[in-house]
């Protein structure tokens, strides 16, 4: 399973990417909102850091097929490595068609269902990105749509790659991988939390302790 992270913060992406753990990032309306700043500009500086695919989602005020296509013909022109994203929705789909008949790639998102997964990924979608945290929010394990797209993907040979989004924690991370995920889209926060281990903080600090009280500072 590969990582992209999963932010709109370049500052982050640039930590991330620093550390060679990620090959992609994903963003949304809602991230690029929280940061405040212009999308292009904001995409083009994730670009600049990053050497692979980044999605970029169509406007939240969206909802029809001839806008989402326009504006996903902007959004690739950003750069070679952009993907559009698009909304799981009837609109959404058309313009998915168009745009992959186009060349251009696309994550279909917000996908809460297998049967949204399977309908995109048969519309042409590159990605499609089933919601883990969001379902698991509300009692509804989202590791088992993980799981059910992945099934049905292999069973298919369907090439369309599962991008495990919402994720909130390292168990959801290890989780996507034991069900197969292609790639998991992950906050900062989150890779932070799997760099860490307290029995390795305990040990640096004893190898540290150690080797001081022998050959000193
Ligand atoms: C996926 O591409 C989305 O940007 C993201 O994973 C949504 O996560 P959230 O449910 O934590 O907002």
């Amino acid at each position: 399973m590969r990582f992209f992270v999963d932010t709109a913060n370049t500052e982050d992406v640039k930590k991330a990417n620093d550390m060679g753990i990620i090959c992609g990032v994903t963003t949304n309306p809602s991230l690029i909102a929280k940061e405040g700043r212009d999308f292009s500009e904001v995409i083009k500086e994730i670009a600049s850091i990053v050497d692979g695919p980044i999605s970029g989602e169509v406007k939240a005020t969206t909802t029809d097929a001839s806008n989402m296509i326009s504006e996903g013909r902007e959004i690739a022109a950003i750069h070679p490595n952009m993907v559009v994203k698009i909304p799981m929705t009837a609109e959404g789909l058309k313009a998915v068609k168009v745009l992959n008949a186009e060349g251009i790639k696309t994550n279909v998102t917000l996908v809460f269902s297998a049967a949204q997964a399977l309908l995109a990924a048969r519309a042409g979608a590159t990605y499609v990105s089933p919601f883990l945290g969001r379902l698991d929010d509300i009692s509804m394990p989202g590791i088992d749509l993980i799981r059910d797209i992945m099934e049905i993907f292999t069973q298919h040979g369907i090439e369309t790659e599962i991008i495990a989004a919402s994720i909130r924690n390292p168990i959801h991370v290890i989780d996507c991988a034991k069900a197969g995920a292609d790639i998991a889209t992950v906050p900062y926060g989150v890779l932070a939390q799997m760099i860490r281990h307290p029995l390795t903080d305990q040990g640096i600090d004893k190898f540290v302790a150690d080797y001081k009280a022998v050959f000193g500072e």
